[in-house]
């Protein structure tokens, strides 16, 4: 390639480069083959800007990841400031300062007794570090059989093949089958998809979807089952957040059967739900949690998990060495960009202001349910799904192609079009998410409400 080549920036070539060179996840690339690969390069508090100048609400934090928004200059020089310090150093029997102040940090913030903390570079490393550790943590403690992991329908945990086995998505996994052994799916939390025989009662439903949480021990033997995965509040499908009394008697059946919670909160955790961990928000306590994404608020990446003092014990007391590792994990950059992070959730009160404004922003989002084509509104904090349906009256969905039509033939670009980030997703039936930064108040769910409605609008015509 040539120099020239690789200096020149404007639009059109960045876009032919993209297009020539550039791999996208989860992306039809040959959609891109006569359209425009969409650029993003700044941003700044809310908003994000492509090569033309024009300007994006950033309705998804990036990818549920930019907590405190874009452009923070402290965030970044904390990292700088690091990087200039120690670049690296690895975890590997070794420590860092900056690692260690925020494992200490994350172990105060988090509830209970989950004092200590693993760190990885990402979700899915977090979801299969912590089988990992409960594989491990059963044949350590004399249960060998245990390996198996319980997760809802639909839900996603990850990409690489031991997150995948977590993983409820059927779609995703197929082709890269066999997946290693144990993956066992429950029902999810969508109360708006429930059995006829829940479908009135939100405290039922949550009784019966948390009991065949139960049913699928008993069924698989309790000596197999290692874990149950649970978001706080399930991302994929459409943020389904749990039924009260859902948790409580989740965490009674875990104790029944000895089977680990690991609360998977890569997404629900700093701030999301306007607390620092959604398993605070629902009064539940974890013997793991799993995190990454806005820990850094997208500055840099990490992850991890935070396990309880129990689970700890047979490695921190004999012989045992938790046979695990990864060589960026807990990067000195990263933890420096984390604990920078976190200083302004603690300066700006962002879990407060999330509080203060997430009624708000339901209900502006709740506006929206005066269109035909909007079903169903439902998350918490600053967490939401919006179900698009066909026929409101009786819930029909979307067939395969009609779907199909809908979100990938408009509202994807529509919608980007239109100035906002989000995400129209027809994983289980057809969604648009959002997850804003936690700095956002009126005016941007305004914004976000007033686009919503002119592009729903338009994709109703098409029907
Ligand atoms: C709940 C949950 N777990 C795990 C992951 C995987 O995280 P990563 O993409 O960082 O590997 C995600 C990613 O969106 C997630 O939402």
């Amino acid at each position: 390639m040539s120099s020239d080549h690789a200096t020149d920036l404007t639009s059109e070539t960045l876009e032919a480069r993209a297009r020539r060179h550039l791999w996208l996840h989860f992306t039809r690339m040959s959609s891109y083959q006569g359209n425009d690969v969409p650029v993003i390069v700044r941003g700044s508090g809310q908003y994000v800007y492509d090569t033309q100048g024009k300007r994006y609400l950033d309705g998804l934090s990036g990818l549920f990841v930019s907590q405190i928004g874009h452009g923070r200059a402290e965030v970044a020089e904390a990292g700088a400031r690091q990087a200039t310090e120690l670049a690296y150093f690895p975890l590997w029997s070794y420590a860092h300062p900056r690692a260690i102040e925020l494992a200490e940090r994350l172990a105060v913030l988090a509830p209970g007794d989950l004092n200590r903390v693993f760190f990885t570079t990402s979700g899915s490393e977090a979801v299969e570090s912590a089988w990992k550790m409960a594989k491990q943590y059963f044949r350590t403690i004399g249960q060998p059989g245990r390996y198996k992991v319980l997760s809802r329908a639909i839900a996603y945990h990850g990409t690489s093949m031991g997150a995948l086995a977590v993983t409820g998505l059927p779609d995703i996994k197929t082709p890269f089958e066999p997946l290693p052994p144990g993956g066992v799916r429950v029902p999810n939390t969508n109360f708006y998809r429930a059995p006829g025989f829940v479908a009135d009662d939100l405290g039922a439903f949550g009784r019966w979807a948390a009991d065949e949480i139960e049913r699928a021990i008993l069924r698989e033997g309790p000596d197999s089952v290692a874990a149950v995965y649970l978001e706080p509040v399930q991302n994929s499908g459409g943020c389904f957040p749990p039924p009260p009394g859902y948790f409580a008697r989740v965490r009674e059946i875990c104790d029944r059967y000895g089977v680990l919670l690991v609360s998977d909160e890569v997404i629900c955790a700093f701030g999301r739900l306007g607390y620092y961990f959604g398993s605070q928000r629902y009064g539940y306590q974890p013997d793991v949690i799993t995190f990454a994404k806005g820990v850094t608020s997208g500055y840099a990446p990490l992850g991890g998990m935070i396990v309880s003092d129990r689970l700890m014990e047979p490695f921190g007391t004999g012989p045992v060495t938790f046979l695990h590792g990864i060589t960026f994990a807990g990067h000195p950059v990263s933890a420096a960009v984390a604990l920078a992070n976190l200083d302004v959730f603690e300066k700006e009160d962002l879990l407060g202001n999330v509080r203060a404004n997430e009624g708000a922003f339901r209900r502006t989002l709740e506006k929206l349910t005066d269109l035909p084509i909007v079903g169903d509104v439902r998350g918490d904090g600053y967490f939401y799904g919006i179900e698009m349906v066909k026929e409101k009256a009786t819930r029909e969905t979307f067939t395969d192609e009609e779907s199909e039509r809908l979100l990938r033939g408009f509202l994807s670009h529509a919608l980007y079009d239109a100035g906002l980030i989000c995400r129209a997703d027809d994983r289980g039936d057809p969604v648009i998410q959002l997850a804003p930064p936690l700095t956002c108040t009126q005016e941007h769910f305004d914004e976000i409400e007033q686009i919503l409605r002119s592009v729903l609008t338009e994709a109703w015509k098409l029907i």
